[in-house]
């Protein structure tokens, strides 16, 4: 049984939900899967994997710190999987520029060209931030296309979730096809 490593780095909680809901997809396609907050585990050895995908979300124009220092600190071993990156920000909703922005950037920051790539939505958790950031990113909602919320009362979810079973199952068909 093909073994899939899921690591990913979140602060509010929507990377992790998608990240489960990615290794659940998988498990239904008779892969063996961990996942792994990158942040609290100690980095899991790559060698035990077939294949590896990393997730990480988008803050104030950056990927999290500790996806792209885990990045960084695995660059062969990923380099030598087949591999797959999802990144997760407002602006994988209505703004495919800026998000393709930010993966690019992340790219040149570690070095690692992930076999496949993914933008996904993720959410405004508006209950979870304190007044000021509540304020700063209901400021940057406003500004971006497509009427996302800012009813700070309330957190938003825009995470499409047909989207990312389908990235999941393209992952499993690719590793299948892949030679062992
Ligand atoms: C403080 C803060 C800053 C953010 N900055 C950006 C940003 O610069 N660009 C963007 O597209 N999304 C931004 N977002 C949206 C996040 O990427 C989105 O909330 C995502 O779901 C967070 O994932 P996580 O819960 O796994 O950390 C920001 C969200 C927060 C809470």
């Amino acid at each position: 049984m093909s073994k899939v490593l899921v690591a990913y780095s979140t602060h509010e909680g929507q990377t992790a939900k998608i990240a489960d809901f990615i290794a659940s997809v998988l498990r239904t396609h008779g892969l063996d899967v961990d996942t792994r907050d990158v942040k609290e585990s100690a980095d899991p050895a790559l060698i035990d994997y077939d294949g590896v995908i990393v997730g990480g979300s988008v803050h104030m124009g950056k990927h999290d710190k500790h996806v792209v220092d885990y990045v960084r600190g695995n660059r062969h071993g990923l380099t030598g999987l087949p591999s797959a990156f999802f990144s997760v920000s407002m602006s994988a909703i209505h703004d495919a520029e800026d998000a393709e922005k930010y993966v690019q950037e992340f790219e040149e920051q570690t070095g690692w060209l992930p076999g496949k790539i993914a933008l996904f939505g993720g959410g405004l958790p508006y209950t979870h931030l304190n007044f000021i950031m509540r304020r700063i990113i209901r400021k940057i909602a406003e500004d971006k296309p497509g009427n996302l919320g800012t009813d700070t009362s309330r957190d938003y979810v825009y995470t499409e979730w047909d989207g990312v079973r389908r990235f999941a199952e393209d992952f499993a068909a690719e590793l299948e096809a892949a030679p062992q």
